[in-house]
């Protein structure tokens, strides 16, 4: 599993997102296991056809690019009424269009921490339903930080050894999720 590759796409702009800083977290865990890039969405346009029609825009291309060389993808998504939030599923939007598709089969998870009581709960269903028509292979485990203000520094990080065991055990069942289906190389 040493040559894994993994994309870590959160779903917060934000400079102290948590749902970023449970992917650093998970980037210092995998550490031997697997690599894991975390890529930013700042700079993806709003998904328009008629430009899509005109070439990818070069962050469109990018994170396309990204998303094929990769085996997998792991998602922390925050939630935003009951859903992922606008960024992320806008990203998801140019990731699923053809031609070669890079979500049509690949393997993902998805993970959240949101200030509410459910911890994304919701979202992260959502995100399911939004990875359907892609056709991509979702774990069916999942990792829900809930109150995540208490767990995380004003930077965004993880500081939180009970979270930090959550989300290791999480991660374990991802790659042995991986592991199962051949993922690896993809
Ligand atoms: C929220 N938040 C929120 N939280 C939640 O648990 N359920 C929800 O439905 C919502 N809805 C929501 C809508 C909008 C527009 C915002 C801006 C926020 C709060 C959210 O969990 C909190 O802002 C997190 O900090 C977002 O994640 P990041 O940015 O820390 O990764």
């Amino acid at each position: 599993m040493s040559e894994l590759r993994l994309l870590g796409i959160p779903g917060s702009l934000r400079l102290g997102s948590y749902n970023r800083g449970l992917l650093v977290a998970a980037q210092e865990l995998l550490r031997d296991r697997a690599t894991l890039e975390i890529v930013s969405l700042a700079e993806i346009p709003l998904y328009n056809d008629d430009v899509r029609a005109l070439g990818w825009p070069e962050p469109v291309a990018r994170l396309r690019g990204a998303a094929a060389a990769s085996d997998a993808i792991l998602f922390a998504t925050p939630e935003y009424n009951f859903a992922p939030s606008g960024v992320l599923k806008n990203a998801i939007d140019w990731l699923s269009r053809k031609p070669d598709p890079p979500l049509r089969g690949i393997p993902y998870a998805s993970m959240g921490a949101s200030s509410g009581a459910f911890g994304t709960v919701r979202a992260q269903l959502v995100l399911r339903q939004i990875m359907l028509f892609p056709e991509a292979l979702g774990y069916q485990g999942s990792l829900h930080v809930a109150r995540a203000a208490q767990y995380f520094d004003e930077a965004g990080r993880l500081t939180d050894d009970e979270t930090r065991k959550r989300l290791a055990g999480f991660l374990d069942g991802f790659l042995a999720y991986l592991e199962q289906i051949g993922a690896c190389p993809r």
